[in-house]
């Protein structure tokens, strides 16, 4: 979603502001603009499409700067086009800023500003921002002050970054519910809504908090709230390589990201399995654990793929905890005054730890006192620096917009907090030491399924024209075949639908004909005896059927017309296997249609609006 990025010190800001917004673009834009300050005015340079575009337009404008903010946006309010496209400035274009999130009260504001004869040049809701911050200053207030001011009226969300030619050697940035992060460096500093953006320059950060608002120059910065309140922040240093950025000799940074599943996983378990106690090891968890073993239910709320492995998390929790568990959108959650009670216990999955929906549920579960526990891959990240306790994931970075790493290692913790729970319930040390073994074969049998990449693009090959996919699975493979209809409509644009495998026949079964590919995701399980039944009823109406199935499972291919053979686990730890194929089928399967798997269109990386 939209980006933010400034420096303050004395290199040529262009540069720095292009890799940056390079870095940010993954997270999915439509227009991208700077602002800089040459000769004590404020050069605004932002048009539609892409960064390179943008930097292409700089160099042809040949100026330069020692500060200067630059934006990527994707549209909320009013069409992507050169004049929606941040920055944004008051009307005597001495005030430029730039924005992440919405101005929910903008309407109000805006009639307020036209009654005082202000004008509007665009239809965002950010433009009031700029008019009241103008508002302020032409009371005689300084712009660190202004900017604190204007932002007591507004309602919503907001990463936002200002600089003024009033004021030209200062930056200011202020954040609420929109990410925004200080790198410190030397004689100079830089601002940006996501540390990507800034590690080449310095690993020395500042996380702004909600209501915060700071005022930056070459030499320092200091933070106040809203409030007007001084605050001290504490630096931290982030351990983020470039080599963790980069796609590492992939075409895309999905593939990289799901080739890397091998050692993401192995990440994720990281010093957190312990054979001998055949058990696992959560720190984060070990100031909730009393109130996590004896809690009376547990609720998961997230969006997209992390709400996939919430459903997943919700069969290993009534398997092996037999604690009630509840699986919600965070955006339906959050408004619909959920019932909290004593001894709930609620997770929060996200892979950003930024997604807007699920950062409100959390501060809603807050307010009504519910323990709140992050699962994040996002270090330092909103969610996981707000919940009580949690656990991070250690996928790594993703970039690819359509989640693939992160859902696997969501997966593995969620398997992890299982296994640690249940040791502490009533499962026997023999049990706990199988499923300890079976976590250590993971990364291995991984490996395996990755080497029928070239099976899986031949499959690829045959269907990449096909408009419609059913995706069905039973018990812990239904959200495996959620996803795997999420992943393929996310990046091939192909109409897909998942579906619990038994329910087909009560609506799907009706599109099926000669034409239609069916995915059915049937490891040798306890199911697996009715999903074959399921099977025959779609062969029986001429439908395409492609397997996933187990390696010594001979009798499937008997019957489906394709066949993927993965490793056999135990049940809990199945999904973590049987989606990769599916990962890989969409993938190939986008790629021969020559569309842009990484950015795919109308989708954010992280969505930091609701
Ligand atoms: C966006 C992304 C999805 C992701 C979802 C939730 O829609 O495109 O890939 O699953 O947000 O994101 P989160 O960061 O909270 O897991």
């Amino acid at each position: 979603m939209c980006g933010i990025v400034g420096y303050i010190g004395y290199r040529d800001t262009n540069p720095i502001l292009i890799e940056g917004l390079k870095r940010l673009e993954y997270r999915g834009y439509d227009s991208a603009g700077v602002c800089i300050l040459v000769d004590g005015e404020t050069v605004i340079v932002k048009d539609k499409g892409k960064v390179s575009h943008l930097e292409s337009l700089l160099d042809a404008k040949n100026v330069h700067s020692t500060i200067g903010i630059g934006h990527t946006r994707w549209a909320t309010h009013g069409e992507p086009n050169f004049v929606n496209a941040h920055p944004h400035s008051n009307e005597e274009g001495d005030i430029v800023l730039i924005h992440n999130g919405i101005i929910e009260n903008f309407n109000t504001l805006k009639k307020s500003l036209i009654t005082q004869g202000y004008t509007f040049k665009s239809d965002t809701d950010t433009e009031v921002l700029a008019h009241l911050i103008d508002v302020f200053m032409k009371k005689g207030n300084k712009l660190f002050r202004a900017v604190r001011l204007a932002l007591s009226e507004v309602e919503g969300t907001y990463g936002l970054a200002v600089i003024s030619s009033r004021e030209p050697n200062i930056l200011i940035a202020a954040r609420k519910g929109s990410p925004l992060v200080i790198g410190v460096g030397d004689k100079e500093n830089f601002i940006a809504s996501d540390v990507s953006a800034l590690i080449t320059h310095t690993k020395q950060v500042v996380y702004l908090d909600d209501g915060e608002v700071a005022e930056i120059t070459a030499e320092g910065f200091r933070v106040k709230t809203v409030q007007d309140e001084e605050i001290s922040k504490e630096v931290t240093e982030v351990f983020l390589t470039l080599e963790e950025l980069d796609r590492g000799g992939y075409d895309t940074f999905m593939l990289k990201e799901i080739m890397e599943q091998p050692e993401s996983v192995l990440n994720s378990l990281r010093g957190r399995l312990l054979l001998d106690e055949g058990t696992s090891k959560l720190g984060g968890l070990e100031n909730v654990l009393d109130k996590l073993v004896t809690a009376k239910r547990f609720i998961l709320t997230a969006c997209g793929t992390s709400w996939h492995s919430g459903l997943v998390a919700e069969y290993m929790f009534e398997q092996y905890l037999r604690i009630p568990t509840e699986v919600e959108y965070a955006s339906e959650f959050r408004y619909r005054n959920p019932i909290i009670e004593p001894g709930d216990a609620i997770f929060f999955i996200s892979q950003s730890g930024e997604t807007a929906d699920t950062l409100a549920a959390m501060h809603e579960a807050k307010r009504k006192g519910a323990l709140c526990i992050g699962i994040c891959n996002g270090v330092g990240s909103s969610i996981a620096r707000d919940s009580d306790s949690g656990v991070y994931i250690h996928a790594g970075p993703e970039i690819g917009v359509a989640s693939t790493k992160a859902f696997t290692s969501q997966l593995t913790v969620f398997a992890l907090i299982t296994l640690l729970l249940a040791r502490k319930k009533d499962m026997s040390l023999a049990d706990g030491k199988i499923i300890v073994e079976e976590f250590k074969l993971l990364p291995g049998k991984i490996k395996k399924i990755l080497e029928l990449r070239s099976r899986i693009e031949e499959i690829a090959e045959v269907f990449k024209d096909t408009p419609n996919f059913l995706y069905l699975g039973r018990g812990y493979n239904f959200p495996v075949a959620l996803e795997g209809a999420l992943k393929l409509k996310e990046i091939s644009y192909i109409h897909a639908e998942g579906y619990p495998a038994a329910e087909m026949k009560h609506g799907p079964i009706a599109l099926v004909d000669k034409n239609m590919p069916v995915v059915f995701i049937a490891p040798k399980d306890s199911t697996y005896d009715k999903i074959n039944s399921n099977i025959q009823e779609i062969k029986a109406r001429k439908g395409i059927v492609i397997a996933i199935a187990t390696e010594d499972d001979d009798r499937i291919d008997t019957i489906a017309d394709y066949s993927i053979k993965i490793p056999g686990t135990i049940r809990m730890l199945t999904p973590i296997l049987s989606v990769i194929p599916l990962q890989l089928l969409a993938y190939f399967i986008a790629k021969k249609k020559g569309l842009n798997v990484d950015q795919p269109r109308n989708l954010a990386k992280s969505v930091t609006v609701e």
